[in-house]
């Protein structure tokens, strides 16, 4: 099949923790994380116009079509490569918007991976990863496509091998603006950090939960429901929260005794971005 027909996977992430260890002089946090991808994601088609302009085939409701980070993305490539060619985008999409799950970012970085191989551009995932970090801090994460601890503002990698597992992950009914959760006066700037190599299964917690639980009742209903499982915590700065299991049919039978009026889906986690191997 043609590249140009297939569906390039924009998978989601979560954070296995994500602790704030200080403050750049412009603002920007400095983070230690895991970022673990998942099996379930969107999905995004190119296809080639003529006209040379670049177009989102599926706009997102509220955003306006040049600040949509796919279209972003093409831009952002054509102006570091030169290229000229136009492109239609069409997006799949399976991830909720505020959700903490890097659906946007993720959609971004298969832009970049994707057009950068259509459009014969050549950039080395270095490049791709400069390019995606203007666009967002998650962008690298997905370039880079390896579970990773990360460092800096999330673009500095050590990767790491996990087991596997199976996460629950609920979809509270509210959209978290990152920057809202960031700049709150309650937020913990001051985590010590760890060194990479000390990292394990299960350390740490999410220093965004108590900002996000405060001023989102819902994550704090969702997170207080899933404890009964286990060591549930939030993905990035929210509003979707998880927990891990070691065997899918255990996450599908707490799936099954969810509410009913609160969504989630099973997942399992991935070490590999689905398009790492490219
Ligand atoms: O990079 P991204 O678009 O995901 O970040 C959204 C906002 O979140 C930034 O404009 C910034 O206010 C805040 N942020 C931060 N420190 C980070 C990541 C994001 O302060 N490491």
């Amino acid at each position: 099949m043609s590249d140009w027909l297939r569906d390039w996977p924009a998978p989601a992430k979560i954070n296995l923790f994500l602790h704030v260890v200080g403050r750049r002089a412009d603002g920007y946090h400095l983070l230690q994380t895991v970022f673990r991808f998942l099996d379930f994601g969107d999905t995004i088609r190119c296809e080639p116009r003529s006209d040379g302009r670049i177009v989102t085939a599926t706009p997102l409701p509220g955003v306006p079509p040049e600040t949509d980070l796919t279209v972003r993305a093409a831009t952002a490539l054509r102006e570091a490569t030169g290229a000229t060619a136009g492109v239609t985008l069409h997006v799949d999409k399976r991830l909720p918007m505020g959700g903490g799950l890097g659906g946007g970012s993720s959609d971004a970085a298969t832009t970049l991976i994707a057009l950068n191989r259509l459009w014969q551009t050549g950039l080395d995932p270095a490049e791709l990863q400069r390019i995606g970090l203007a666009l967002g801090a998650d962008v690298p994460i997905f370039v880079h496509g390896h579970t990773a601890f990360a460092e800096g503002v999330g673009e500095r990698f050590t990767d790491i091998e996990l087991t596997p597992a199976w996460y629950l992950i609920l979809v509270p009914d509210v959209a978290v603006p990152t920057p809202e959760i960031f700049r709150s006066a309650q937020l913990r700037r001051d985590t010590p950090a760890i060194a990479a190599a000390d990292w394990r299964p299960g350390f740490g917690h999410n220093d965004l939960e108590t900002v996000a639980c405060k001023l989102y009742p819902e994550v704090k209903r969702h997170l207080d429901w899933l404890r009964r499982y286990g060591d549930a915590r939030m993905s990035g700065s929210g509003a979707c929260c998880f927990v891990e299991f070691d065997q899918e049919s255990a996450a599908r039978a707490a799936l099954a005794a969810l509410p009913a009026d609160m969504r989630g889906f099973v997942a399992a986690g991935r070490d590999r971005h689905p398009l790492s191997m490219i």
